[in-house]
């Protein structure tokens, strides 16, 4: 079981506090999107906590399985070949390390896709997205807004499990990122649902904290196409923190990202 220590740094972690702080990627420009109101929860605070380095470097293998190229990933023009390009992948150093590789599953056509961080420990032991508690309340949490889990598509920063679960380094996050973007692509949801700091920060560029920022639309380019990014928080968090205020603020974000959807539908 995790001491309260651990628990705490974990609840500090998805408020985007003790997160890796990197350069900012190039600043997404304020999207044409409708107006969602930032209800912010409690005053961000400063610290940060980088991800442990590795203690000996890692050399990733040279092979294509070991190491899909860019444009490995980019002829996969199906999120099955996209999966079996790079379910071999030890790129970084999470890949040897990993019981199974996370791809994420849904709908591929999903018009709302979910972004986490990375597997847990159930994820890691089925091989499938939030699978754990947290998927359980994600679950839940995508019911409420009148959908089937399998409606939608649910993916993470990083497709191999970060030991201890902690948060995936800005060089395991970059090196996974390209497998997160063609997906993105081959899937072209209308919105897409951040799940706490880090897919925020890894996919949208954004390091703002996630309580200061939540619920204010983003947007994200993903080939030719600009894509609106709803972020909320990580449904861990909202299992620890699980108050009024933090559950309201979860289901008005995926309220609007719902509401967006259907926009875009035309329904
Ligand atoms: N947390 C995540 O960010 N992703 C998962 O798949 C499970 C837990």
């Amino acid at each position: 079981m995790d001491s309260p220590l651990q628990a705490w740094r974990d609840t500090l972690e998805e408020l985007g506090v003790m997160g890796f702080v990197r350069e900012p990627m190039a600043a997404a420009p304020e999207p044409p999107l409708p107006a969602a109101a930032p209800r912010p929860v409690a005053a961000p605070r400063p610290t940060v906590r980088p991800a442990p380095a590795p203690s000996v470097a890692y050399t990733p293998p040279t092979d294509p399985m070991g190491c899909p190229t860019p444009e490995i990933v980019a002829a996969a023009t199906t999120l099955l070949e996209l999966e079996q390009a790079i379910r071999g992948c030890l790129a970084c150093p999470l890949g040897p390390n990993r019981l199974k590789f996370v791809f994420g599953e849904g709908d591929p056509r999903a018009r709302l896709m979910f972004v986490g961080e990375g597997p847990g420990r159930d994820e890691d032991l089925q091989g499938r997205p939030f699978v754990g508690k947290a998927g359980e309340l994600l679950d839940k949490m995508i019911g409420a807004i009148g959908l089937k889990r399998e409606e939608t598509y649910i993916a993470n920063v990083v497709k191999c499990r970060p030991p201890d679960n902690r948060t995936p380094s800005p060089d395991e996050a970059r090196t996974c990122l390209g497998y997160l973007r063609r997906q993105i692509e081959l899937i072209q949801p209308a919105v897409i649902v951040t799940l706490g700091a880090t897919p925020l920060r890894e996919l949208v560029g954004v390091s703002e904290g996630i309580t200061r920022v939540r619920g204010q639309w983003k947007r994200v380019r993903i080939g030719d196409r600009d894509i609106p990014v709803m972020p909320t928080f990580h449904p861990a968090y909202v299992l620890r923190q699980y108050t009024q205020d933090v559950r309201r603020a979860v289901w008005e974000d995926l309220k609007a990202a719902k509401e967006w959807v259907d926009k875009a539908e035309g329904a």
